[in-house]
């Protein structure tokens, strides 16, 4: 799917917030300034979130306690070993929460398997998104939310 501006990603980050629900591990993959951390920003404006949503490039993950669930967004750009990935404690991450994440090949191996997958491109001044499902759970979730995209 084209998304012609910055806006047109944040109203994609708002669509895929619609149907999340506890337990759903999304990754995020594409080039730095693809428009993955627009996305999040975009999805947790939707969830209600009002104050400045952080890009997690430093920290690693951002927590948001959500009405329905709890949702880490994590940025794995900086992870260089991922057994980093267990020294940061991450392997408690609650499977009852919402993970997105941001370069996860960092973690290749430690990470949970995603649900879904969604990609992001640079095509000049604008951008190209798909999202792919890799889980039943996933697949039903990319139906109830955006058919077709
Ligand atoms: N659809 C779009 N068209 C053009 N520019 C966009 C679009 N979506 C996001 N951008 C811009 O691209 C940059 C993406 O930055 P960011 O979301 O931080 O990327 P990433 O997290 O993938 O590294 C931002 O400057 C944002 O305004
Ligand atoms: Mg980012």
């Amino acid at each position: 799917m084209h998304l012609p501006d910055e806006a047109a990603t944040l109203a994609f980050g708002a669509r895929l917030a619609r149907q999340l629900h506890a337990g759903l591990t999304c990754y995020l993959v594409g080039d730095l300034g693809a428009g993955k951390t627009t996305l999040v920003r975009g999805l947790l404006r939707a969830l209600g979130v009002t104050g400045r949503v952080k890009s997690p490039t430093y920290t690693l993950v951002e927590t948001y306690e959500l009405p329905g669930f709890e949702l880490y967004h994590f940025d794995l750009y900086r992870m260089h070993d991922p057994r980093e990935w267990l020294d940061a404690g991450f392997r408690d991450v609650s499977g009852r929460a919402v993970s997105l994440i941001e370069w996860p090949d960092r973690a290749a191996g430690w990470l949970a398997a995603p649900d879904v997958i969604v990609r992001l491109s640079i095509a000049d001044d604008a951008r190209e998104v798909e999202c792919e499902a890799v889980s039943p759970e996933g697949a039903r979730y990319l139906e109830m939310t955006c058919k077709p995209c």
